[in-house]
């Protein structure tokens, strides 16, 4: 079978399972040890026919599939594929382009400098910001709060690229009481550490407190990174960052903005209040496979300082062509050298968007949020914790008459995930157990949220 033929198959088996993604069961059918023993035993000895081993590895690996592409997962903060995305990241695994350089790749090269100049455009950011695209927030975060620590040390005559952080100058580390995990996993790997970080107290939808920030900022001697969010995780709320990002400046500081998916607010005029002061931050941390729907993996790392971010990141051998001066070298931006050309599926998103689409796509997910929050409401078992701004949703069940609300809000997510309508998870918010329902996917019908609320009502009500 030519390598032809065997994509031609491989497109019908991947057509036939988006078009049955709207229908099949969210969440997987399949155990751990029965996947295990369905794709395991032993490493082949001889060859295999590709076209068996795709064969075998679509209809095995199918029932452990989640149906995270589809319009009803409503767990994490889960985006599905645009068609023009997805599309175009079949042919990035074609093309097998090693986006690293100009040398490697010129057309790798120039779709991540357009979607720079798109993004900075629809973000509000000033026009010399730099770029990398990564694998998402995490190392969006970690890309940006190394450039953060580049910079500071470096105004203390430290630098840290070349002598590492024995010895350095102690730089204070801020963030949001309720900063995303992975803020404090890219402190971490930076050597910043985690429970050195002073964390600023948030208001009751998490928001980061001004004037607490003012108090601990007027206690520090030493420029501080500041981390904030757009978009907290649970709530979805925004941490205002017109009154934080005069604060940080004032005495010196970075502003960090992890902005995973709430700073698509940005580029859409009736959301955009919610962002304001975002232009005044120096490095934002973005997701692509999160709101803008591009496939896994894809986030974005933008500093305003772009030599901070550029020494933090580069990476020079004799042996690398240099590209001309006047053209990005996509290693420059990023942790890695050698990866995916991420950019690819990037544009084919933005050009298949435009403006208007993608300020289409995030208001309908908002709105469609509301709606869910709207018609779980009606329900007298049911309390919406936040308001809800953005996509997130934080509901609670309390059970009439009095009771556990915690066991039976648990109780709920087993029985919605369970039956397979839709898919949500929980957490423990303000000492509450809670439903988490995020609307992320550009798929998402009024229809699947109507569908969806039924079922987490007819759960609740067993
Ligand atoms: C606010 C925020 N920051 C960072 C992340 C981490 O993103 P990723 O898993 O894409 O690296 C998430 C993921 O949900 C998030 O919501």
């Amino acid at each position: 079978m030519s390598t032809s033929q065997l994509l031609s198959r491989t497109s019908e088996l991947a057509t036939n399972y988006l078009d049955g993604i709207a229908k099949r069961r969210v969440g997987s059918l399949a155990d751990y040890e029965t996947l295990v023993d369905k794709m395991g035993g032993p490493l082949p000895a001889v060859p295999n026919d590709p076209l068996k081993v795709i064969e075998r590895l679509a209809a095995d690996a199918d029932p452990g599939l989640v149906a995270t592409a589809g319009p009803r997962h409503f767990g994490f903060v889960i985006g599905g594929a645009l068609p023009a995305a997805l599309a175009a990241d079949w042919l990035t695994g074609v093309w097998d382009q090693n986006a690293f350089s100009f040398v490697l790749s010129p057309a790798a090269i120039v779709v991540e400098e357009i979607s720079r100049r798109w993004l900075i455009e629809l973000f509000g950011l000033s026009s010399e910001t730099s770029m990398g695209i990564v694998t998402g927030a995490t190392m969006a975060n970690f890309t940006c709060l190394a450039a953060a620590r580049h910079a500071l040390l470096l105004r203390l005559g430290w630098n840290v690229e070349e002598q590492g952080l024995f010895g350095a100058p102690a730089i204070p580390v801020i963030t949001n009481d309720e900063s995303h995990i992975t803020v404090f996993a890219s402190l971490q790997m930076l050597g910043l550490g985690r429970s050195r970080v002073t964390r600023v107290a948030a208001d009751e939808q998490g928001r980061m407190r001004p004037d607490a920030l003012a108090a601990i900022l007027r206690d520090v001697s030493t420029p501080a990174i500041v981390c904030a969010q757009a978009g907290n995780v649970n709530t979805g709320a925004f941490d205002p960052l017109d009154a934080i990002a005069p604060l940080v400046h004032d005495a010196g500081g970075w502003l960090h903005v992890d902005g995973a998916f709430g700073a698509w607010a940005a580029a859409v005029p009736s959301l955009r209040h919610l962002t304001r002061g975002l232009h005044l931050a120096d490095s934002l941390g973005v997701d692509g496979h999160k709101w803008l729907n591009v496939p896994y993996d894809c986030g974005f790392a933008f500093v305003r300082d772009s030599s901070a971010h550029r020494a933090a990141m580069t990476l020079e051998a004799p042996y690398y062509v240099p590209s001309p001066s006047e053209v990005r070298a996509n290693h420059n931006w990023v942790p890695e050298s050698s990866r995916r050309g991420r950019g690819f599926p990037v544009y084919a998103a933005l050009q298949s968007l435009g403006r208007q689409g993608l300020i289409d796509l995030v208001e309908r997910c908002v709105m469609l949020a509301q709606r869910m929050a709207k018609r779980l409401a009606t329900n007298a078992r049911v309390r919406i914790l936040n308001d809800v701004v953005l996509n997130q949703i934080l509901v609670r069940f309390e059970p009439i008459g009095g009771g556990d609300a915690d066991a039976y809000t648990a109780d709920v997510i087993r029985r919605v995930q369970e039956d397979g309508t839709c898919w949500l998870g929980g957490t423990t918010w303000h000492g509450m157990h809670v439903m988490r329902i995020s609307v992320s996917n550009w798929s998402t019908t009024e229809a699947d949220i109507d569908a969806s609320a039924d079922a987490i009502l007819r759960c609740a009500a067993r």
